[in-house]
């Protein structure tokens, strides 16, 4: 426990979305502007960020299994990935940006697949000790139909970029819902924008948090 709250001096921002939202130069951007002020930056991204999550991901983004069997690889990656890399990093006093975290499982496992939610909340409480969770996560919504014609002709897909619209339609609910029930933990950035409109919604977004000067 106390390991938790000392873990709680860090900062810890995630970011999610549908596939083709573009999330990840924003990162990078909020990196830089973190580090411009003296801030030490972890960037990272789920499931993923530790060599056993970096091969989970493997597993998850390429073969083909039961709603269950993927939910409980993606906690297990998560697992690894928050003993390993975020608590250290966070209990450092660190800003950990990270691409997607348990939001992704809610809309990916529960909503898109249609996976037992209550299970899925059980999970995140065993595997965030009951208490860790991000400071900030901007949700970059975007319409399922833009998201796909972004992601049309784009690098050979994977097997949740190659689901149909109507995936991405329930994904996109399961954000809604997770914001709907923890709003002061998210931002809403409108990505349907050109890429500097959407920047100004993030910066914004974290320096309303006063996490940013
Ligand atoms: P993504 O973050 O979009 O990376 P890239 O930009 O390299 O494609 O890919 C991760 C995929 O994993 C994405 O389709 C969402 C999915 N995912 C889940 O299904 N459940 C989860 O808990 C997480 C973290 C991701």
């Amino acid at each position: 426990m106390n390991e938790m709250i000392e873990a709680m001096n860090g900062l810890f921002v995630t970011f999610e979305g549908i596939d083709g939202a573009g999330k990840s130069t924003h990162i990078e951007s909020l990196a830089r502007s973190f580090r411009a002020q003296g801030r030490v930056v972890t960037l990272t991204r789920e499931p993923g960020g530790t060599p056993l999550a970096e091969r989970l991901r493997q597993m998850v983004l390429n073969d083909s299994m039961d709603a269950m069997t993927e939910a409980l690889l993606v906690f297990a990656a998560r697992r690894d990935h928050i003993q390993r890399v975020i608590q250290p990093a966070l209990a450092r006093g660190e800003v950990l940006l990270c691409d997607r975290f348990t939001d992704a499982s809610f809309a990916y496992q529960g909503a898109g697949r249609g996976f037992d939610r209550a299970i899925l909340a059980t999970l995140e409480h065993w595997v965030q000790d009951g208490v860790l969770q991000p400071d900030l996560t901007i949700w970059f919504d975007l319409p399922a139909a833009v998201a796909a014609q972004r992601l049309a002709g784009a690098r050979a897909p994977d097997k949740f970029e190659s689901q149909p619209q109507a995936f991405f339609e329930r994904v996109a609910g399961g954000y809604a819902d997770r914001m709907a029930a923890d709003p002061g933990r998210f931002a809403r950035v409108n990505a349907d924008q050109d890429a500097e409109s959407v920047w100004v919604e993030v910066d914004s977004a974290v320096r309303s948090k006063g996490m940013l000067s």
